[in-house]
């Protein structure tokens, strides 16, 4: 199995119980949610896309926020969750290593937690490939995990068992300044960073980085 039909398998798998446990996590996010408004507002009525959307619960959000929101994601029952939910919104199932967007085609992206299983090299493709399909000064605000009490930037935690399922997956911890590096050199600017720690209760305790990107 390629690295992506195993991304793709274990979210199939855990679509329903993810669904269940975080689609409502953005009501216990006040800072994410501030962010995603910033994002909302900068794209003006330029279209803006909710790149490894999972369920859709952050799509929906920007969705009442701004029109021309799609959401895009790897696994086929992740979107048709996302669908089900959110009849009025766009969903396609797309890989962010080969977006169907043409070139400066887009005025934002979200990318919530959604490069976490690519590997080092395939994350300098997903962010080389967001900036093709971003117009020129779109925004990006993608979000990762640093570290956490096991794990420190750079290490990799490969899972066998989530939400109550056999799975096969990687999640990387990620260094802010490698991930600042791959922008720049794909023709972004990093314009603000949040790093902060986990929302109690409501998420995996983990040290987290939003990077908000403009294309040059
Ligand atoms: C941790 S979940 C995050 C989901 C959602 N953004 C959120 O904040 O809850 C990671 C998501 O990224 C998707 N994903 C992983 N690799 C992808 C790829 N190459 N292209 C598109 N989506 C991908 C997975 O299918 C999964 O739904």
């Amino acid at each position: 199995m390629s690295d992506e039909q195993r991304i793709r398998a274990t979210y199939d798998q855990v679509a329903h119980k993810y669904h269940r446990e975080l689609g409502a996590e953005l009501d216990g996010k006040p800072l994410d949610r501030a962010l995603l408004d910033a994002v909302a507002e900068l794209c003006q009525d330029e279209p803006l896309v909710d790149l490894g959307c999972g369920p859709g619960h952050v799509t929906a959000y920007l969705a009442e926020r701004h029109t021309g929101v799609t959401g895009i994601d790897l696994s086929p029952e992740m979107i048709r969750i996302a669908r089900i939910e959110n009849p009025g919104v766009e969903f396609r199932v797309e890989s962010m290593l080969d977006l169907s967007a043409g070139d400066a085609s887009w005025g934002g992206i979200i990318a919530f937690y959604s490069i976490i299983h690519l590997t080092p090299r395939q994350r300098v493709q997903a962010i080389q490939e967001m900036s093709r399909v971003l117009q020129p000064s779109g925004w990006l605000l993608l979000s990762f995990h640093i570290n956490d009490e096991d794990f420190k930037a750079g290490d990799v935690n490969h899972l066998t068992e989530w939400f109550g399922h056999d799975v096969d997956i990687d999640g990387y911890f990620i260094d802010p300044d490698e991930i600042t590096k791959h922008m720049d050199e794909a023709g972004m600017s990093v314009v603000a960073s949040t790093i902060r720690q986990p929302n109690p209760d409501v998420e995996y305790p983990s040290r987290r980085c939003y990077l908000l990107g403009q294309k040059k």
